[in-house]
């Protein structure tokens, strides 16, 4: 059955250089488009980039230019990224579009009128180096600079009233706010009385914003802009048939550092507005540099361009998902993405690639010999193959990547040790047709592998598909057709040697 599957990414702050945690989310929200495309599903994949707040203006200011040529010249950084990582989204929204800036206008004097928003007057301690509200903890660290008394007043956003709603929610959704863990640290927090959203700044403070309709000194806070992205995008009181089809979002995606912001401030902004939540907010774990935290005073960012660079897209794709287990904070260092890539892609699948077809060319005159009829041997891979399709779909409508990946390299490995039982170059000698039978089976696993990798690695399994003459085949277990003359073509992956590196 055809599903509508609307997935999204955070929309990203325009002023940070692109590293590898923009591009796993993304990555990620790519492969499971492509996934469900592939499945017959109806997908709108949404990124974007969050383009208002302090640090843009601030940045902005020190270049001399205005805010939005800032931001245009630095848009494209993100733009250039996700096409060389062959990205597929279907929108791209940028919080600075006319489109989004009216929908949040429209949205502020919606829930202004239904009463869910309200001025109150703020007294704290506030740092105008910082240009934020600080706490008296804060102010006694002696971190803080300038610091002075400031009475202010704000708009407020009524969150707490929905609390209780929220809870239920939350309770009576188990697959709502995943992985569990993370359902479970919001259960938690949310034990403590929820107050009230600050939504405002005074422009006095804070320009580059979106003017709040009924107070024009003022701009809305960066997170209520920045948050409507996800339905400003499909429709949302701009196209009615349109937000109708995609709206609620399937999952947002997003990182574990953000959890709070959508999974209290964004739910309870839907409630007001009498939308339904999204079904699933997924939070994935951090990239770690090793055992640390990457940062730019480390020195320690990893640079998706230049590992594309290195080792091509695809390898950097297969690694980033393979390698973060759901929901886990994974560690990515120079040696380990070399070890994977060499172990499976390089050995298992690169490997077995040349094998068969050097094998076919050698004993079978370069064309694929008949399937024949299959023994046990053959029966124990063609099960395994006819099973695999359904297997990895259940774990990728479950979001489970890492674990699908890993299905398939089963499969890969253990066509690999029947490769080595069966040994198709010494069978050739005394039965032709039996090594034939091996090698049929070997390249039909490779094939079928290669359609289920392909959301993964759009580029290397499309060379796989068209050296196997197999082009738009699917996951039926048989569909390799025997008679295939197989072309010769350079490794798919060739090994890194560690000592050139
Ligand atoms: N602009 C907000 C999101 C607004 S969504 C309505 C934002 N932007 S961000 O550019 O700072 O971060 C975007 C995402 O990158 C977050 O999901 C964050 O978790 C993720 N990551 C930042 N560093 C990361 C790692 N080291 N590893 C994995 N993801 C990390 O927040």
């Amino acid at each position: 059955m055809s599903h509508k599957f609307y997935v999204t990414t955070p929309i990203y702050y325009v002023n940070d250089a692109p590293h590898i945690g923009h591009a796993y989310t993304t990555i990620l929200a790519d492969v499971l488009s492509r996934f469900h495309r592939a499945l017959g599903d109806d997908v709108f994949f949404l990124t974007g980039l969050d383009e208002h707040g302090q640090k843009v203006q601030q940045a902005a200011e020190k270049r001399g230019l205005s805010p939005k040529q800032h931001c245009d010249e630095l848009a494209p950084r993100f733009l250039d990224l996700w096409k060389k990582l062959g990205i597929s989204n279907d929108d791209f929204v940028r919080t600075t579009e006319a489109r989004h800036i009216r929908v949040v206008q429209d949205i502020l004097q919606k829930v202004y009128d239904n009463g869910d928003i309200y001025q109150h007057e703020y007294e704290g301690l506030y740092s105008v180096a910082e240009e934020r509200f600080i706490t008296e903890k804060e102010a006694e660290s002696g971190q803080f600079r300038e610091i002075k008394r400031l009475k202010e007043k704000n708009w407020f956003f009524r969150m707490g009233k929905y609390q209780e709603r929220l809870i239920r929610h939350i309770e009576d959704h188990p697959g709502f706010i995943r992985p569990e863990s993370r359902r479970n640290e919001m259960l938690g927090f949310l034990r403590q009385p929820l107050g009230d959203l600050c939504i405002s700044r005074p422009k006095s403070r804070l320009a580059w914003g979106i003017e709040i309709p009924f107070d024009r000194d003022y701009v809305t806070y960066v997170w209520f802009d920045a948050l409507i992205n996800y339905i400003s995008a499909p429709g949302y009181l701009a196209d009615d048939a349109k937000f109708r089809r995609w709206w609620p979002a399937t999952a947002h995606l997003i990182g574990k550092d953000i959890l709070t912001t959508h999974s209290v401030y964004w739910t309870t902004m839907l409630f007001s507005l009498g939308l339904p939540l999204p079904e699933c907010i997924f939070a994935h774990g951090w990239w770690l540099m090793g055992d640390s935290k990457m940062s730019k005073s480390l020195g320690n960012v990893v640079k998706p361009l230049d590992l594309i660079e290195q080792h091509g897209v695809d390898a950097v794709r297969y690694y980033l998902m393979a390698e973060m287990i759901l929901g886990a904070d994974a560690s990515f260092t120079p040696e380990n993405f070399i070890k994977r890539y060499n172990s499976d892609l390089a050995n298992d699948f690169g490997n077995l690639l040349n094998r068969v077809s050097g094998l076919i060319a050698k004993n079978h005159g370069g064309v694929i010999p008949p399937a024949g009829e299959a023994t046990a041997a053959e029966e124990e891979i063609a099960a395994a193959g006819r099973t695999l399709g359904a297997k990895v779909e259940a774990l990728v409508r479950d979001f489970k990547v890492d674990q699908a990946l890993n299905e398939i390299m089963n499969l890969i490995r253990a066509v690999n040790k029947y490769m080595e039982a069966q040994a198709p170059w010494k069978l050739a000698k005394t039965d032709l047709a039996a090594a034939g039978r091996v090698l049929y089976t070997a390249t039909e696993a490779l094939r079928l592998s290669a359609v289920l990798l392909s959301a993964v690695m759009p580029e290397k399994t499309a060379v796989v598909l068209d050296i196997l003459g197999a082009k738009g085949s699917g996951l039926q277990w048989g569909e390799l057709k025997a008679g295939t003359a197989l072309p010769t073509f350079p490794p798919l992956f060739p090994r890194i040697e560690v000592e050139k590196q």
